[in-house]
C-alpha cells in the first residue's frame, strides 16, 4: 500500500505544508492551483476569492490555508479570513488565539487593527473567526460585512475566505456573492458527483464567478 505523504507530516505542519515543506510535490500542487487562478484573472483582476466545497471535512480549510501561503511567498499581500462562523479552523492552522476576530469587528467590539495577526510568511495576515455567534448568516450578510469588504480590499492584494460547506450552510451563498471569485473543492473520496453538481448549481445562482475546481485527495 502506498501512503499518502501527507498523513505523515504532524498536524500544523500538515495545515501549512506549503511553508514548512516549500520543495514538497504537494506544495507545488498548490503553485499549480495558484498559477492557474492567476491566468483565470488575467483580464479582470480578483481581489477576493472564496474557498469552499459541497460538503464536510473536504479539505475546504487545508486548500484556502495553503493557498494563502503560496501567494503570500509571491510577494502578495493577503489576508486570509475565517468566514466559517461555525466551524472555525485558521486559527488552528497558524496557532493563533480566537478571541478577537471577525465577528467581534463586525459588531464594533473590536478594531480592525487589533483583530488581524501579522504572520511571519511574506504578507500574509490573518483575520480569524472571532467569537461564535448564534446567528452567523445575519452577520454575514450585514451592510457592516460589505462596508468590510471595501475597506479591506483597499488594503490588500487579495483577500482569501475560507467558509462553511456551500451545499449545508446558507452563509457561504452570501458570501460567495460578495467575493471576486469561487474555487470549489471536490474530495476524491468523499464528495459524490451529484453533490459537486449540486454545488455548481447552487453557486451559479448565487451569481458567484466559479474559477475552478480544486481536486482534493486524489490517489
Ligand atoms: N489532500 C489531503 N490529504 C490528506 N489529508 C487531507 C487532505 N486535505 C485535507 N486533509 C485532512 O482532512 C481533514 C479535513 O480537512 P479540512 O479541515 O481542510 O476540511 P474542511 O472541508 O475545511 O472541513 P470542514 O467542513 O469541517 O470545515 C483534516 O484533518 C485535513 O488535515
Ligand atoms: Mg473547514
Amino acid at each position: 500500500m502506498v501512503q499518502n505523504p501527507f498523513n505523515t507530516i504532524p498536524p500544523r505542519k500538515k495545515s501549512l505544508i506549503s511553508y514548512f515543506n516549500p520543495n514538497s510535490l504537494i506544495s507545488d500542487q498548490y503553485r499549480t492551483i495558484l498559477t492557474n487562478l492567476q491566468f483565470a484573472s488575467i483580464d479582470q483582476k480578483y481581489r477576493s476569492l472564496l474557498i469552499t466545497s459541497p460538503g464536510y471535512g473536504e479539505g475546504k480549510s487545508t486548500t484556502v490555508t495553503n493557498l494563502a501561503v503560496s501567494f503570500a511567498l509571491q510577494g502578495e499581500k493577503v489576508l486570509l479570513i475565517d468566514g466559517d462562523l461555525r466551524k472555525p479552523a485558521i486559527h488552528n492552522a497558524f496557532k493563533l488565539e480566537n478571541n478577537v476576530g471577525l465577528t467581534n469587528v463586525l459588531i464594533g467590539n473590536a478594531v480592525l487593527s487589533e483583530a488581524i495577526h501579522q504572520t511571519e510568511i511574506g504578507r500574509l495576515a490573518i483575520l480569524t473567526s472571532g467569537s461564535i455567534p448564534h446567528n452567523p448568516s445575519e452577520i454575514i450578510a450585514s451592510q457592516a460585512m460589505r462596508d468590510l469588504m471595501a475597506k479591506l480590499h483597499d488594503q490588500y492584494d487579495l483577500i482569501l475566505f475560507d467558509c462553511p460547506p456551500v451545499l449545508d450552510v446558507v452563509d457561504t451563498k452570501i458570501l460567495a456573492n460578495e467575493c471576486d471569485g469561487v474555487v470549489l473543492v471536490v474530495n476524491n473520496g468523499k464528495t459524490d458527483k451529484e453533490e459537486a453538481l449540486e454545488a455548481n448549481k447552487i453557486l451559479s445562482a448565487s451569481r458567484a464567478s466559479l474559477l475552478g475546481i480544486v481536486l482534493n485527495e486524489y490517489k
